[in-house]
């Protein structure tokens, strides 16, 4: 869950890196660090602390030369082995000074290969897994050069990407490595095994970053690596090769998202503006789903519909914010296919021996596509023969490459650590997949299943609606920004609505939050609820689920009996709800199967807003990181 970005071309690589970093840090943010060739010398610069922290570093250093130079790595880091501090931050360098290295993952083998190389005098300088790569590269570069290899200067880069390779044969774990030899100038050599690397193909430069988005603004054409390859960039060119140094082609891809996408776009944080794109994002998301008859087509599905007959049961694995929109999918599921539908956190799931077999579909949710505990369990059902089908947001990362099959939701990049548009985009893919199955497995007639896609295709607008007239909700937030705890309760699909507004606020506004069925009040929870407590209660529609609907109602009645204020989300036109608001937040008229596509929206601005007037980082909150690729 770092961030990694390679410069080599004619251009200040230092501003070009750092620029990238930028784009980047919402990948990790406790320390940062570049490392600049020039004049035959490496420099390096690193910091504890967020980017800026590096570059003020950089502009005091700025007396003293550091170079702006023509091939440059940069790190945006999020610790695993050793603390956030500047000894820690990449790069690091080889004991002789002449090799950098920055990486992503984690080298599982290191305590082993650290103890190697002390044996044989090697001095480490930090608590990190990644310094053995540095003093490993080096020690390789020294065999091939005694061994007379690359004596021209154009083997330079040969010999760098030919110590790569050495290096990663005998590494384990999961990687990303980019590293620089300041006797090839003009090359960065990078690896990768089931860790995030793109390629950014420039004219006469060339990029290597965890994502596009740190190249985007210089160049659209990509290309996405493969696992167990090793790439070099020259100005002059890319070579990929695997790891025993066979050429080998990575994915070429054109972005067809531009730099603007990536900033704020006037907005105070990247979660505010993922907010307010949730509308369009939906609306992309539905994009070419959908033939004129009104039937769902999935054309990246890459399952026979004769698989998908095939199905017994379903299984959604996920983590966090993703795991609530498989939730939410687990009724639609059971709803419209009739077959049994589990819903798992993924860090649990292939430690209890789940049952699968061929005739079970495992449907795998991830924004970042890089979730360690998502791939893993992916990987768990692959073994057991399950077909895995991965909902995500990030084209070519790692779990949707691994998945039998793949529907992108087209949300566009979240920048934010905390999930917005990417939970509704998860959603519409998930009615889209029971939809597709309802209909091949004729449980559904056509005339249904349009019914339910003129709806949801009528929900960007409702959404644009409902983001109109938030301003009570920001008001709330202001009022609430003082509160010691907020509870939160719904029913069936309204209960993973209640998590997911629980988890906003916990990550957000670091505050005691918890959401609950709200039948299982009376098991327990009820017992939290003191004289002032606010208890936001997601209430269904009334319309088609009224006993659902007069249950949440009960529940109300129960918690203000006990002193709560009660914060209500209900449906536009459900008037009898308001004797039980202390504050109504209507929300447009939606089936209540697609009702968290409303109802969550509120609950995101809510955390947003509270979290701002507690002063807090909104989009980088504390302790967290974007992508979480260590288990
Ligand atoms: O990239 P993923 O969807 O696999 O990420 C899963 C969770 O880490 C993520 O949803 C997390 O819970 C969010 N930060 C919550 O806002």
């Amino acid at each position: 869950m770092c961030g990694i970005v390679g410069y080599v071309g004619g251009r200040p690589a230092l501003q070009i890196v750092l620029d990238g970093l930028r784009r980047l840090e919402y990948r990790g943010y406790d320390s940062a660090g570049i490392a600049v060739i020039d004049n035959s010398v490496i420099l390096t610069e690193k910091k504890a602390g967020k980017l800026a922290n590096l570059e003020k570093a950089l502009v005091e250093r700025a007396g003293d030369g550091i170079s702006v130079g023509s091939t440059a790595i940069g790190h945006t880091r999020w610790a695993t082995h050793g603390g956030p501090t500047d000894r820690n931050a990449h790069p690091h360098l080889s004991a002789d000074g002449r090799v950098a290295v920055i990486h992503n993952g984690i080298i599982e083998n290191f305590a082993r290969l650290r103890a190697e190389l002390e044996a044989t005098s090697v001095e480490f300088v930090s608590d990190t897994d990644t310094e053995c790569a540095a003093h490993l590269l080096a020690a390789e570069m020294r065999a091939l050069r005694e061994a007379g290899a690359g004596a021209g200067a154009e083997d330079g880069p040969q010999l760098l990407a030919e110590g790569m390779r050495r290096v990663v044969r005998r590494l384990e774990g999961a990687f990303t490595l980019l590293a620089v030899d300041v006797e090839v100038p003009d090359a960065v050599v990078a690896a990768r095994r089931n860790s995030p690397l793109v390629v950014g193909r420039g004219d006469g430069e060339n990029f290597l970053a965890s994502d596009v988005s740190a190249f985007i603004e210089h160049t659209r054409e990509a290309v996405e690596l493969g696992q167990d390859q090793v790439v070099l960039i020259t100005p002059a060119g890319i070579e990929i090769t695997d790891f025993t140094g066979a050429p080998a082609t990575g994915k070429e891809f054109h972005i067809d998202w531009d730099a603007s996408a990536a900033e704020k776009g006037g907005y105070d944080y990247f979660m505010l503006k993922e907010i307010a794109e949730q509308p369009q994002a939906i609306a992309d998301t539905l994009l070419g789903r959908l033939s004129e008859r009104g039937e769902i087509v999935l054309d990246e599905v890459r399952l026979t519909d004769q698989d998908l007959r095939d199905v017994d049961k379903v299984f959604i694995v996920a983590c966090g914010t993703s795991y609530h929109a498989g939730m939410v999918a687990k009724y639609a599921i059971e709803h419209w296919v009739r077959i049994p539908c589990e819903v798992e956190l993924a860090s649990e799931f292939r430690y209890r021996d789940p049952i699968l077999d061929r005739s079970t579909l495992m449907i795998v949710i991830s924004q970042s596509g890089e979730t360690m505990d998502t791939l893993m369990a992916l990987r768990h059902a692959k073994e057991q023969k399950a077909r895995v089908l991965a909902i995500c947001n990030t084209n070519g990362s790692t779990i949707p490459r691994e998945s039998d099959a793949v529907l992108y939701t087209h949300g566009g990049p979240e920048i934010a650590v905390a999930s917005t548009k990417a939970f509704v985009t998860q959603l519409v893919a998930c009615y889209l997949i029971g939809l597709h199955l309802a209909q091949i497995r004729g449980v559904m007639y056509a005339d249904e299943v349009a019914a339910v896609v003129s709806k949801l295709q009528a929900t960007p607008d409702a959404l644009r609606e409902l983001l109109g007239g938030m301003e009570d909700v920001r008001a709330l937030a202001r009022d609430l920004r003082t509160a010691s705890t907020i509870l939160f309760i719904g029913r069936h699909v309204g209960f993973p609505v209640a998590l997911e507004g629980a988890l906003k606020l916990k990550e957000l506004a670091y505050m005691h939050a918890e959401g609950f069925a709200a039948g299982e009040l009376k098991h327990g929870p009820i017992a939290l609820i003191d004289e002032g407590t606010p208890v936001v209660c997601v209430v269904p529609s009334p319309a088609g689920r009224g006993v659902l609907r007069d249950k949440v109602v009960s529940n109300i009645q129960e918690v203000r009996a006990r002193g709560a204020r009660t914060i209500v989300i209900a449906e536009e036109g459900d008037d009898a709800v308001r004797a039980y608001a202390d504050h109504l937040i209507v929300v447009p008229r939606t089936p209540t199967l697609l009702a968290p596509l409303m109802t969550t929206v509120p609950l995101q601005i809510l955390a947003c807003e509270i979290a701002a007037a507690r002063g807090h980082d909104v989009d980088q909150p504390r302790n967290l990181a974007k992508s979480v690729t260590v288990e």
